[in-house]
């Protein structure tokens, strides 16, 4: 069986990981090729993940880079057609929901190729997000659909989705973070950063929703600022929140240099650096929809500034609140969790390391 694995952006390599190495156990059966499309290009958003995660060389690089949603996705399609009419894949498996996810599942599905969906039937509901778009976009095109949870499960029968299509395998981005867990545990985060275990919080923060509004981006900042007097705040900063600060002239409330202070910024880590700060962290501040996850996983409380979620079983059994983006609802979440009453949660179901292997399984039994 010959299949295309895709990866376009930053989430995509940490979920495409394990299933090269589930496939690859399998290498009598499975044939596989990794497609990078190159929506994320730096060495910081891309290759230094590869080189953490112990990945293989993408096979083929399309590099699209950067544009407008349009742009990017149709210049995806483009370079991704002549991949699928040379290699002639039987199935192509993408990940996620980012653009990349989008757009090759189109043009797969339009030559007649067969498309599985890891971390399909995630919803916000929230059409204003590019990635519900792609979501909706990607599961109602694809043969397979591999899910992390209940709530995806009941989502994609709710539209429609025959049950047979559905598999519930769990989540492959919490496979990655056990696998690399010891080693991330192991780097010396007093050396390296000059912080103390439990005496600083993580923050990301890119959403177009959070960042592209001077207004909003800045009453965040603002709110952010007042809870790293009382707790330094280490960020490492996106590409495109660097860019919006600066055009919109608010990149003074950062601070940059070797030490913890006000809303420090860092360049965008590796994979073991933040899982090692992650783990050590009073608390987690984001906009993210992985670490939402990764940070249920590793019992730290996760203050999620959006006004929905995709992944409702972080808050109904994990340690993830939503507090929207306006400064009182992110500064009483802190301040609760600086009382000591952060949320204690619980793993979900199937959340254990082993769903790269389900999804190999099922796919040796198609
Ligand atoms: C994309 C995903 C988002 C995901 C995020 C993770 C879509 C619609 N969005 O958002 O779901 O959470 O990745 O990071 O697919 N840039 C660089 N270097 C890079 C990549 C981007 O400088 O390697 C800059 C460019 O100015 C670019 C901007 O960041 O225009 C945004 O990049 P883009 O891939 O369009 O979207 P993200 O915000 O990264």
């Amino acid at each position: 069986m010959k299949i295309l694995n895709i990866v376009g952006a930053r989430p995509n390599f940490m979920k495409i990981a394990p299933i090269i190495e589930a496939m690859h156990r399998h290498r009598d059966r499975i044939d596989q090729m990794l497609v990078h499309t190159g929506q994320h290009y730096d060495q910081k958003m891309s290759k230094a993940f590869f080189e953490d995660l112990g990945m293989p060389r993408p096979d083929v690089d399309l590099g699209v880079g950067s544009g407008s949603h349009a742009e990017q996705t149709a210049r995806i399609m483009v370079e991704f057609e002549k991949v699928c009419i040379r290699e002639k894949p039987d199935l192509i498996i993408v990940v996620g929901d980012v653009n990349s996810t989008m757009a090759c599942t189109i043009t797969a599905k339009k030559l007649g190729i067969k498309v599985a969906h890891v971390e399909a039937g995630l919803r916000s509901g929230d059409m204003s997000m590019p990635e519900e778009i792609n979501r909706l976009c990607t599961d109602v095109l694809c043969d397979y659909l591999f899910t992390t949870d209940h709530f995806a499960n009941d989502n994609l029968k709710r539209e429609g989705i025959h049950r047979e299509k559905i598999f519930f395998v769990g989540n492959v981005m919490i496979d990655t973070l056990m696998k690399h867990k010891k080693a991330a545990a192991k780097l010396d985060l007093a050396d390296k950063f000059g912080l103390e275990p439990g005496k600083y919080a993580t923050l990301t923060l890119h959403r177009p929703s959070n960042v592209d509004d001077k207004n909003t981006l800045q009453e965040i900042l603002e709110a952010l600022t007042q809870i790293a007097r009382e707790l330094p705040i280490v960020f490492p900063i996106h590409p495109r929140t660097r860019k919006m600060a600066d055009l919109f002239g608010l990149a003074h409330y950062f601070s940059s240099g070797n030490r913890a202070k006000g809303i420090w910024t860092v360049e965008p880590l590796g994979y073991l650096d933040f899982l090692h700060l992650n783990m050590h962290a009073k608390m987690v501040l984001t906009d993210s929809g992985g670490l939402q996850e990764e940070t249920t996983v590793l019992g730290i409380p996760c203050i999620t500034m959006r006004e929905n979620t995709e992944r409702p079983v972080t808050c109904e059994i994990g340690t993830n609140i939503i507090v929207g983006n306006k400064p009182d609802n992110i500064l009483a979440a802190a301040e609760k969790i600086l009382n000591g009453e952060g949320i204690k949660g619980i793993t979900p179901e199937k959340w254990d390391g082993k769903a790269a292997e389900r999804i190999v399984r099922v796919i040796l039994n198609f």
